[in-house]
């Protein structure tokens, strides 16, 4: 088969790779239908996740169909469309069973395209495939599905559910990329009484508004700090999401805090922040911090299939799969070609448009 294989700091290539096969009886392969890159495959590339080895495949979100199953796994059989998500559960230690897929201390957790042979592939072994992967509701498309494979889920639970958004809330997400963006889109679901979004690049600020943001701020011209204590009568925001990643805004979504508010962190960090609890200790705010779980999963599926949410409109850019090196290049440079999410379908995009054309004069 062929796959994106990871060549160390800087270095990958759409090539050839073994087929995988089954190795322990709870494995099934999956033919991958349909992947996509996120901003964490940028940051293993520039070589920020040295537990990623060279000659690791890459990709941790897919839709595909199971071809083969091992001998234990009973509830899903070949031909199945199954959604292949960032978590894999064993679905056995302390932390499954307490929907702490994340946390997973079974051989689980984030291990596709980290510990293991990831999902830009085309095909991918699935290990705890019972517990790990979500049949695909039939009448919904590959496209509808992917994104709940990663952002969906993470910006839901490490930054809604965490965040406690409450109906009437005022909300601020720092970061209005597409985990940003996502978090506005499920912050909705609470019902906030208003979404204020906060980043440097105006080309997302319009997106965040798209997205549903009431109020934009951009922090590179504007004093966020002041416009949201303007908005909020001197008080501050209710729950603020941390989508970035860096120390400043981190450190910004505390001091836009209103007391008793709620700092959802989301933003994977890689430098130290300062934690100002000599302001903060009176202030009752509560700061989490998370890994995704993707426990939300099964219901932004329903959400999905009741046309509640449609998470299409993240799909920027539709290559095949065998033009997954271009597609990095195009996601890489999200500043200058826009890019949220880019779509990677084992159909290439030209049969794609032939299908979509005969569907419209009904052939
Ligand atoms: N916790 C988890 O489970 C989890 C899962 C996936 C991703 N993440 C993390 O979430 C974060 C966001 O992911 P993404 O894919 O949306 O990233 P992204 O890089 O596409 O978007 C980040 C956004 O932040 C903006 N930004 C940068 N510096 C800023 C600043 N100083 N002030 C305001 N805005 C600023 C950028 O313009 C950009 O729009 C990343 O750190 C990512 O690694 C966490
Ligand atoms: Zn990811
Ligand atoms: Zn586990």
């Amino acid at each position: 088969m062929k796959a994106l294989v990871y060549h160390g700091p800087g270095q990958r290539a759409w090539e050839s790779a073994p087929d995988p096969t089954i190795l322990e009886p709870t494995d099934a392969i999956v033919r991958i239908d349909s992947s996509t890159i996120c901003g964490t495959d940028l940051h293993i590339l520039k070589g920020d996740v040295p537990e990623t080895t060279p000659g690791t495949i890459l990709g941790h979100e897919a839709v595909g169909t199971v071809v083969e199953i091992g001998a234990a796994v009973t509830t899903v059989a070949p031909g199945d469309r199954v959604l292949v998500s960032c978590i894999t559960s064993c679905g056995r230690c302390r932390f499954c069973k307490e929907g702490h897929y994340g946390l997973c201390t079974g051989g689980g957790g984030w291990i596709f395209g980290h510990l293991i042979d990831g999902l830009q592939a085309e095909y991918a072994r699935v290990p705890f495939a019972d517990t790990s992967v979500y049949k695909v509701p039939e009448g919904l498309s590959n496209e509808q599905v992917l994104f709940l494979a990663d952002i969906l889920p993470t910006a839901y639970e490490v930054g809604v559910l965490n965040g406690r958004v409450e109906p009437g809330d005022t909300v601020a997400v720092v970061g209005a990329g597409p985990i940003g963006l996502a978090a506005i889109m499920t912050a909705k679901l609470h019902t906030p009484g208003r979404i204020v979004a906060v980043d440097l690049a105006d080309a997302r600020l319009e997106k965040a508004l798209e997205f549903g943001a009431d109020v934009v701020i951009n922090n590179g011209r504007e004093d966020a700090v002041a416009k949201v204590m303007e908005l909020t009568g001197g008080l501050g925001a209710d729950a603020a999401i941390e989508a970035v990643g860096v120390p400043d805004t981190f450190e910004l979504c505390t001091e836009l805090i209103r007391s008793g508010g709620r700092v959802a962190n989301v933003g994977v960090h890689g430098k130290c922040a300062t934690l100002h609890l000599e302001k903060l200790w009176i202030r009752d705010v509560m700061i989490t911090t998370g890994l995704v779980d993707t426990s939300s999963t099964p219901k932004l599926l329903k959400l999905i299939e009741g046309g509640r949410l449609d998470p299409t409109v993240f799909a920027t850019h539709r290559f095949s799969l065998s033009e997954t090196e271009e597609a990095y290049d195009v996601f890489g440079a999200a500043a200058e070609t826009h890019a949220l999410k880019v779509v990677l379908s084992a159909v290439p995009v030209e049969n794609q448009n032939i299908a979509v054309e005969k569907e419209l004069v009904g052939v």
